[in-house]
């Protein structure tokens, strides 16, 4: 994996005014960066900002304050339309509904030909035809599905087709929203595969969003765990899993279901409390083991290096 930066993410944050005096801080002051070819995953519970963070990132939204860098460039501030459609193309994204996010009036052909039309990337109906047609093949589907409509589709075939419309347009950066949470557990792995393949043959980055633990842990080269809008740990995917720092990552970890009963009975689980932290300062996110980072306030820092800070040969 380079260490190249492809995406950088400074402060940023996104807060929705809900009310006269009521702001909802989704994303709150997220700091880190996604190397070129990995796969970053970005999990926490349902509610704690992944999408917002997903969707400000791509500039569906506009931050409320803070910086993304894609490739060396700032993607929010002021932009004309021939840079703003350089980013569209650059970024894409797989959202998790796959009956939702297909126009169900719409042709498969259309639907994952609308990028390509948008950028100009056919130039005539033939090209444009074959070029939906080897997407197709690429996903898994066939040319013959071309011509129907989404709704004769199950929802992993849905989602290949929603893989093939971002592909359509040549993109480096790809953010998956849960892409996997609505579908069977039996085509799960499938789909995730898929996303593997295309990682590998295309060069892609990923941002892969998800709620928990148990599927990223087999696509990410790292993770990063949110709480509240706030990144509490971020670290490589083994790291994570061997060294869960983090009470809320610990806690999270403890709620993945084992498949030897025996040791699933017997096992601790942890339950988070967040007012059990020291509140002597606020807390920076700190380097506990290479690479490995924590949330944390220099006395908790201290506790942490103690415990976890050996880094075995
Ligand atoms: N457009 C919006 N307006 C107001 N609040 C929002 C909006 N979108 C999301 N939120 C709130 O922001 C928080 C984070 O939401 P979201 O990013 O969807 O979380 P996740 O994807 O982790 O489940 C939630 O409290 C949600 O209710
Ligand atoms: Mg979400």
């Amino acid at each position: 994996m380079s260490q190249e930066k492809l995406v950088e993410i400074k402060n940023l944050k996104q807060h929705f005014q809900t009310g006269r005096h009521s702001v909802v801080k989704a994303v709150d002051g997220l700091n880190f960066d996604i190397y070129k070819g990995e796969t970053f995953g970005l999990v926490g519970e349902s509610g704690c900002g992944k999408s917002t963070t997903g969707r400000t990132i791509i500039r569906l939204y506009d931050a409320t304050d803070g910086e993304v860098i894609f490739n060396g460039e700032n993607v929010h501030g002021k932009k004309d339309r021939s840079e703003l459609k350089k980013f569209n193309r650059e970024m894409q994204m797989i959202f998790q509904d796959p009956y939702a996010s297909l126009n169900p009036r719409m042709k498969v052909e259309d639907i994952i030909a609308e990028g390509m039309d948008i950028h100009g990337l056919a130039k005539n109906d033939k090209e444009r035809k074959a070029k939906v047609q080897e997407l197709l093949e690429t996903v898994g589907l066939n040319k013959e599905h071309a011509n129907r409509y989404p709704h004769e589709f199950s929802g992993g075939q849905r989602q290949r087709i929603g893989i093939a419309r971002a592909l359509a347009v040549d993109p480096s950066f790809v953010i998956a929203d849960e892409p996997i949470s609505a579908l069977d557990v039996s085509i799960q792995a499938q789909v995730v595969n898929l996303l593997k393949k295309l990682q590998e043959e295309k060069g892609l980055t990923y941002l892969f969003i998800a709620h928990d633990l148990s599927m990223v842990k087999y696509i990410s080269d790292r993770i990063g765990v949110m709480y509240f809008g706030k990144m509490v740990e971020l670290a490589p995917a083994d790291d994570l899993y061997n060294h869960p720092i983090h009470p809320y990552t610990q806690s999270l970890l403890s709620a993945i279901p084992l498949p030897d009963p025996d040791y699933e009975r017997s096992r601790e689980r942890f339950s988070y409390d967040p007012n059990n932290h020291d509140t002597s300062e606020e807390p920076e996110f700190r380097e506990v083991r290479p690479g490995h980072f924590v949330l944390c306030t220099t006395k908790e820092f201290e506790q942490y290096k103690r415990e976890h800070g050996a880094v075995e040969q």
